[in-house]
């Protein structure tokens, strides 16, 4: 079991931000990634819709023979991972807003936070941000139209620039000195964010924390792969594969599948 491979999905491209952390971490285990574009963005369905949704690509990264999941997506985590948990027979590793570390550490007692609107609006976020945020001031933001734009492509053009600034602006005036990334397509706005803001507001982006926890489980479970092997990492999307062939760079190649 330990020679199988990690899977992973998330509503279309942005789950490969989390994929490159894994890949670094763990160089020698296989991967697939499902990319369920066509059904992007997750972040506007219903709670029972995006479970249906998490619940046919984990079935399909099961039919694959993959030893864990990993839900690289916020909106599907915190919407739909119980469920998952509850019915499938393998570890599920999830990724939400790292609200924790942001209010542990903040000096201005404001932090923001930018996520779809299915993740904040979902019972676990809530849950999360009432545990860790008395005497803070959490500026939500849902970020309308920047998945759609990644999904398309664009992760630089001025209309992007100006839809992310606008959705900053608001958080900057409040004083915030952590913003957290919500949604696992924000890494790629990394170069955008550090351009609009200013230079002491850091931000927190849950990408290696979720490899570390992805390999803790599967030492936990005796599920990692010894072997030194070159991995076989396979890409595939219900979408245009070239825009997530882009986004991988490295000579790493996305497939088209339908599913
Ligand atoms: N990458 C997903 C997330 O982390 C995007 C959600 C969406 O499709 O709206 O939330």
């Amino acid at each position: 079991m330990s020679k199988q491979p990690i899977g992973i999905f998330d509503s279309g491209v942005g789950g490969t931000s989390i994929w490159k952390e894994l890949h670094l971490l763990l160089p020698h285990e296989h991967t697939i990634y499902l990319a369920d574009s066509k059904n992007a963005p997750y972040g506007y369905r219903s709670k029972q819709e995006i479970t249906e949704l998490s619940i046919k690509n984990t079935e399909l990264l099961l039919k694959k023979g993959c030893k864990i999941i990993v839900v690289a997506c916020n909106t599907a985590t915190t919407n739909a991972i119980k469920t998952l948990r509850a019915n499938f027979p393998v570890p599920f590793i999830g990724i939400e807003p790292a609200i924790k570390p942001a209010a542990l550490n903040t000096q201005t007692k404001a932090v923001g936070i930018l996520a779809t609107k299915g993740t904040l609006s979902s019972e676990l976020f809530h849950q999360t941000t009432d545990l860790y945020s008395s005497g803070i001031k959490v500026i939500e933001q849902v970020g309308d139209g920047l998945v759609e734009l990644i999904e398309s492509g664009d992760i630089g053009s001025e209309t992007l620039k100006a839809l992310l600034k606008s959705y900053l602006q608001p958080m900057i005036t409040a004083n915030i000195d952590y913003l957290v990334l919500g949604c696992t397509h924000y890494p790629y706005l990394m170069p955008l964010l550090l351009e609009l803001l200013p230079k002491h507001i850091k931000i927190i982006d849950s990408g290696l924390a979720v490899a570390k926890q992805t390999k803790a489980i599967l030492e936990q479970h005796g599920l990692l792969n010894k072997a030194l092997v070159i991995p076989k990492n396979e890409f595939y999307t219900n979408a245009d594969p070239k825009i997530m062939t882009d986004l991988l760079g490295n000579g790493f190649q996305a497939e088209q599948l339908e599913f």
